[in-house]
């Protein structure tokens, strides 16, 4: 009988957590008598045929390690209906029956596309941003948000003994999770996030006028990637206000680092559960978390699903700000 031969890949931008990912994936399917080819570099490694055989002891002492040990890539061939050819061609070739694609939305968007010429996809949301719209929960995430919280908590000590406004710029790309979740356990006065709306700064200038007439002596805005330029709103609240304002960028910072044992647990489960599906014979899904399950969605209406956005993490950054 043909032996069942799964590939595996991480793409678009790292994230924590990865690795304990691939680690469950590789020892779920190896114990189940299946083999397990790496492809290296996201997508390029299906290109450039860049390619590492994956066994059992080969992942070993990969679960503490930030990054992740395949390498990850932003693939451009991908995005052009020859480049999805080869790149299917190039599975089939490899005698794969099944890609395990671990990334975010752009990534298993990229998944859909192979789907669309013959391969079977399981994807896994991998990501620090969790805007994978159909999964509750992407692996990253707190590995993320437990950086930019320490951050913030040391540019409170800065902040306070000066008696400064300190503003820090965390990722996400357009998703202001990160910003939201650092913010409120941060304990951030403000968040500026992408889902509210063009930012007002006369209207924030005015918010940390009045908090500081309640006896605050300092400030902490907590804004999301490609909103404003976190340097020069700065020098528009020191203007505006006569607060010094400081701001200070985390970007990829965030992305490093040990995984957190959330990110560690979620990455296991979600592993486990795609060697599950494949081995149950589901096609085309996407691995989920779902109301503290492990869950999965099928590929396409996953990509799809939308979410609306209600606003109430946002406002409790500023209920709970003086
Ligand atoms: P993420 O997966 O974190 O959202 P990107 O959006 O950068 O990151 O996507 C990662 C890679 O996935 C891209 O470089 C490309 O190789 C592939 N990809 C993204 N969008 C598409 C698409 N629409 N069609 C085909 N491949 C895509
Ligand atoms: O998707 C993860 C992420 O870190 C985003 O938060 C950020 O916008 C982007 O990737 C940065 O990408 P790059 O590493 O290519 O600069």
């Amino acid at each position: 009988m043909k032996k069942k031969k799964i590939g595996i890949l991480t793409s678009g931008g790292d994230a924590p957590g990865m690795n304990p990912t691939i680690r469950a994936v590789v020892r779920m399917a190896t114990s189940n008598g299946i083999e397990v080819v790496g492809i290296n570099k996201g997508y390029s490694g299906l290109f450039n045929k860049d390619f590492t055989n994956l066994t059992g002891n080969g992942v070993c002492n990969i679960i503490s390690r930030g990054g992740t040990i395949l390498k990850t890539a932003r693939c451009m061939e991908m995005m052009t209906l020859e480049g999805q050819i080869l790149a299917a061609n190039t599975c089939k070739d490899l005698d794969i029956d099944t890609l395990v694609v671990i990334g975010g939305d752009g990534s298993l968007t990229g998944g859909l596309k192979l789907k669309e010429q013959g391969i079977n996809i399981i994807g896994i949301p991998g990501t620090i941003d969790l805007d994978l719209k159909c999964s509750e929960y992407t692996i990253g995430f707190d590995t993320a948000v437990n950086t930019a919280v320490s951050a913030i908590d040391k540019l409170r000590d800065t902040s306070l003994s000066h008696e400064r406004c300190s503003i820090v710029e965390v990722m996400g790309r357009r998703a202001g999770h990160i910003a939201i979740w650092s913010g409120i356990g941060g304990g951030a006065d403000d968040i500026i996030i992408h889902e509210e709306g063009m930012l007002d700064v006369d209207k924030l200038s005015e918010r940390l006028r009045k908090n500081r007439l309640l006896g605050k002596s300092h400030n902490l805005i907590v804004v999301c990637e490609g909103i404003t330029d976190c340097q020069k709103l700065a020098k528009s609240i020191e203007k505006n206000t006569g607060i010094i304002t400081r701001a200070t960028i985390l970007g990829h910072l965030q992305r490093g680092g040990s995984p957190t044992a959330l990110d560690r647990v979620i990455g296991s489960r979600m592993g486990r559960k795609a060697v599950e599906l494949y081995l149950e014979n589901n096609k085309n899904v996407i691995v989920i978390y779902k109301a503290g399950k492990i869950d999965f969605i099928d590929l396409e209406k996953g990509i799809n699903f939308e979410t609306t956005y209600t606003g109430r993490l946002a406002k409790t950054v500023r209920l709970l700000s003086l």
